[in-house]
Formats: structure tokens, sequence, C-alpha cells
């Protein structure tokens, strides 16, 4: 019998999680054990809306509550947390909760004495990133309803920061927010594909960026985004 929207159970999902994983790692967008870890341990089932549940493993970005906000590929997240190097004790910003899903992924990461901080400027994308996050388990990732797009100074300094919705450009106020080393991850440039770009401070405060890949992010809105 052919299946149809929430038909899949918790095994199936386990399967497809476990699938995905070595499809991520053939690919060469999996390189280390923790994020690898992450990806099979967070169900994104539970961070998926209804209608969408069974598609949550296929590598296409869902929409998900709130105006355009989606919750994006997996290989996306593994781009940003591969290149971040997200290690326990880390202090996390990002910016776009959405689903929620990176969150919980970042949380796995930074384990329990690290913290994770995710900002969402949508309220009824923040609600459902939000409950999903405490059904889930996630509930100590400290989610905060506002605009995001010049960071959030109030918890800084962050050891890492993952932008997850287009900047205009370099996001210099939340390069301020950085630690000394710290590394951030955004995407940049126009409308239909960015560059998603790697800058670091080291110790010093010395900058260094690299370009990783392009990708397509909705666009970062607000008072430092490039729309209002
Ligand atoms: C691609 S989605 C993020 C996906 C999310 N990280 C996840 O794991 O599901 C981009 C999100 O950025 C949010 N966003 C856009 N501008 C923002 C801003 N200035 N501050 C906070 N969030 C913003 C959008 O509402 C949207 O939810």
């Amino acid at each position: 019998m052919a299946m149809g929207p929430g038909d899949k159970d918790s095994d199936r999902f386990l399967q497809e999680r476990r699938s995905l994983v070595r499809w991520l790692k053939e690919r060469g967008y999996l390189s280390s054990d923790a994020v690898a870890n992450a990806v099979l341990k967070v169900p994104r089932e539970e961070f998926v809306p209804r209608a969408y549940r069974d598609h949550s493993y296929a590598e296409t970005p869902l929409p998900i509550p709130g105006a355009n906000a989606t919750i994006s590929c997996v290989h996306t997240y593994c781009l940003y947390y591969e290149a971040l190097e997200l290690s326990p004790g880390e202090r996390f910003l990002e910016i776009g909760l959405g689903s929620g899903y990176g969150a919980a992924l970042a949380r796995e990461l930074v384990g329990a004495d690290g913290s994770v901080v995710s900002v969402e400027l949508d309220e009824e994308t923040f609600q459902f990133g939000k409950d999903n996050l405490e059904r889930t388990g996630y509930g100590d990732v400290v989610a905060v309803l506002d605009d995001g797009s010049g960071g959030h100074r109030d918890l800084a300094p962050y050891d890492k920061i993952a932008v997850t919705a287009a900047c205009p450009g370099e996001p210099t106020e939340m390069l301020s927010q950085l630690s000394h080393p710290g590394k951030i991850v955004y995407p940049a440039g126009g409308d239909a594909y960015q560059y998603l770009m790697l800058t670091e401070l080291d110790e010093k405060g010395e900058k260094s960026s690299r370009c990783l890949t392009t990708v397509v992010y909705v666009p970062l809105r607000g008072r430092h985004g490039k729309r209002p």
C-alpha cells in the first residue's frame, strides 16, 4: 500500500536518517563524527509541519509557519557546523530560529556546558520553533523573539555565530559580538543566490574570510537586513 502524508513511523525515520548520513558522508558534507552524531540523534521529523513530515529527510527546504520561513536542507546545516567546528562548552548564537532544528543540532554539539541562543523575528515562526524545541527536550535553548539582524548583544560574546538568512554584506555588528578567537558563517549576496562566507577572528581579533560555497537563503529582514 502506498504511504500518504504522516504514515511513516519512528523506525522508518531512523532508517532514513541513517541513510541520509551515509549520503552526506559520501558527498563530503559530513566529515566529523560530532556533526554526524548530532544529525543521527535529532529527530528532524519533529521540526517539520505535519503536512510535510514524511518528506523530512528529503534534501529540499520545506515551508514552516510564518512569513517566508523554511527549514533548510540537512546538508546546509552540515556546511555551517563543519566549518564552525562547534565544540563542547562553546557559546553559540544562531540568527533565524525557524523550526528550531538547527538550534537542536547545535545543542548536541556544544553539550551541557555550552549554550545556544537563537533569535527569530517572525512571531508565528518563533512559536513554532520554540514549541518544537520544548517538545523534543531542547527547552534549554534560549529562544529570543527579536530582530537579530544586528546579532544579540545582551548575551554576547559568542564563540561561534550562524546566520541562517541572507545578509546584504558582511554582518559587522555581529562580528563585534564574537569572542577572540571566534567564527561566524553567513550567506551574503543577492536574492537569487548568495556566497556562504566563513569569517574568523584570531586571538588578537585579526580577521580572515573565505567563501565556502554558494547557497540560496531567504532574506535577512530588520534594521541591518536586506528588507525592513
Ligand atoms: C532559512 S530560515 C532558518 C532555518 C532555521 N535555522 C531552522 O533550523 O529551521 C530563516 C529564518 O530567519 C528568520 N529571520 C529573517 N530575518 C531575521 C532577523 N532580522 N532576525 C531574526 N530572524 C530573522 C526568518 O523569519 C526565518 O525563520
